[in-house]
């Protein structure tokens, strides 16, 4: 269970739990406000021998209140992927000793002298100490995220923690989230309700809706919004894909001129999310306004295939209470909903990540074409996100629905499209000097980002061959006049995000 980081001990006994994860976080102990263990927990613990691992933020926190002694790195501080080295048998390792692997770190602040009772047990390239563990008091910590697909070995050492050391049952079952989510609907929607569904075209909504689908049959309304930002011919083939496929029903609102004319002008990322995010819940308040006049029921509930994800980067939601997390991006349907939204709003998906959205969709309940599992996760805010600046300048999102078409299909000749996460262009407000045909050009760049991940919160850039590169770059640029130049992004996550903006 996930409870936010300032809760009073009496929450934390009234879970009873079998074990504690102190997750990371973006404060540093030494920050006065920064989320700290309530009085009596470290006696709590003790009495219940309750394991506890703290990671990175959680493993300072350990250090820190514990008395032992963590410093704000000034330069140097380790982000992305990293080598780290068991130095010694551990609990935490069993008897891997002098063992490398290569871990996701994102830390700023690093522990220097640990408290009484606590071993290192690995440490990074840099020297820093980022495993350590008091096995006699069941205390463990990790500077790195073992959580992350990246972290060679990191689901092994959180399996070694919950199963071995903490004894917690693995009977976690995605059948079971299936079963859970269509009771909780089947409890929450009265029999005479209608229910909207904001269907993007992406594996999650399109999972959210199948399975809500299942417990509602024809008292759920999918609507497919033409927002003017979707890539070349993706209206058509998704709606194919509902109907003919999947049998959902689906009507399509073209409101691409509305969006377009509202995101003029607008150059920031977050006001660009915000007007996206706005419009989206015009349509379907619209929707269920004529819906309300031709059938007497109101609309009320409104489904979204929001993932976890999206829920910690566009952190702290409203009403969640949560103040410790900082907000990367307001996804256009969490951090990008209006304040007075009218719905009640049912998200089946919202503690899942992509890969256990996958699995729930693959389920023979449900059984979403793998083509349809397998796409590539395109935002909410489709290719505004990927226009840097203003979208409606010159022509940019047609150069890029162009540009990205080419790439996709050059990746799929390659026989490349199901080892990436997610690949796509950019369209950059800057122009370079070329020469096309013997003439000067003065044209546009376009990026490229090709990743891997698993949940999309942390990712690495993909390795292309040159020959690959130098076939997309040359279709690229014979294809698209306007582009004279083509570059690759090769960013992990952190320190960039997936998108751009
Ligand atoms: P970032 O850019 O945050 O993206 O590293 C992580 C994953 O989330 C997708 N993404 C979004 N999806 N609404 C969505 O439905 C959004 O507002 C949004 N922003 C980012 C992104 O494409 C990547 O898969």
């Amino acid at each position: 269970m996930l409870i936010p980081g300032d809760v009073t001990l009496e929450r934390i006994k009234s879970v009873q739990p079998k074990a504690i994860i102190l997750s990371g976080g973006p404060n540093s102990v030494h920050v006065s406000d920064a989320p700290q263990l309530p009085a009596g927990f470290y006696d709590y613990v003790k009495e219940h021998n309750i394991p506890v691992l703290g990671i990175c933020y959680g493993m300072q926190l350990l250090v820190h209140s514990l008395g032992g002694e963590v410093q704000t790195v000034e330069k140097d501080g380790e982000y992305g992927r990293m080598s780290i080295r068991t130095t010694q048998a551990s609990e935490l390792y069993r008897d891997e000793t002098d063992h490398a692997q290569m871990v996701w770190m994102s830390h700023g602040d690093k522990a220097v002298r640990l408290p009484d009772g606590f071993e290192p047990v690995a440490t990074s390239e840099q020297g820093t100490v980022v495993a350590i563990e008091n096995p006699a008091a069941n205390l463990y910590g990790l500077q790195y995220h073992p959580e992350v697909q990246h972290s060679e070995r990191g689901i092994a050492t959180l399996r070694r923690f919950l199963f071995d050391i903490s004894k917690v049952p693995a009977d976690w079952k995605i059948e079971n989230v299936l079963e859970e989510e269509m009771a909780k609907i089947r409890a929450t929607v009265g029999p005479k309700d209608h229910v909207i569904c904001a269907l993007s075209g992406g594996v999650d909504s399109t999972v959210a809706a199948t399975l809500v689908h299942q417990v509602l049959g024809d008292r759920l309304h999918c609507v497919f919004v033409d927002n003017g930002l979707l890539r070349y011919k993706e209206a058509e083939r998704v709606m194919d894909t509902f109907k003919n496929h999947l049998h959902l029903p689906v009507t399509m609102i073209d409101h691409s001129e509305v969006m377009l004319n509202r995101l003029k002008g607008l150059k920031d990322p977050e006001e660009k999310r915000k007007a996206i995010g706005a419009e989206f819940i015009n349509v379907f308040q619209s929707f269920a306004d004529k819906f309300e006049k031709e059938h007497g029921i109101t609309p009320r509930y409104l489904v979204q295939g929001t993932l976890y994800p999206d829920v910690i980067e566009s952190c702290p939601p409203p009403g969640t209470g949560q103040k410790h997390s900082h907000m990367i991006k307001s996804h256009h349907n969490v951090g990008g909903l209006p304040k007075d939204l009218k719905f009640t709003l049912i998200e089946p998906l919202r503690e899942l990540f992509k890969d256990e959205v996958r699995a729930l969709g693959r389920l023979p309940a449900l059984n979403v074409p793998e083509a349809f599992i397998t796409r590539h996760p395109f935002p909410g805010p489709g290719l505004a996100v990927r226009v840097l600046g203003d979208v409606t300048e010159g022509g940019a999102l047609d150069v890029l629905r162009q540009v990205d078409e080419i790439y996709i299909n050059t990746i799929r000749d390659f026989g490349l499209y199901d080892k990436i996460w997610q690949a796509f262009a950019v369209f950059l407000p800057v122009r370079s000097v070329g020469v096309q045909g013997d003439q000067r050009t003065h044209s546009s760049v376009v990026a490229l980002r090709a990743v891997t991940s698993g949940d999309g919160m942390t990712a690495d850039w993909y390795p292309f061959e040159p020959k690959f590169l130098q076939t997309v770059s040359s279709r690229i640029c014979n294809g698209v006049r306007s582009v004279n130049r083509v570059v690759y992004d090769i960013t992990s996550k952190p320190p960039g995000t997936i998108e751009w903006e």
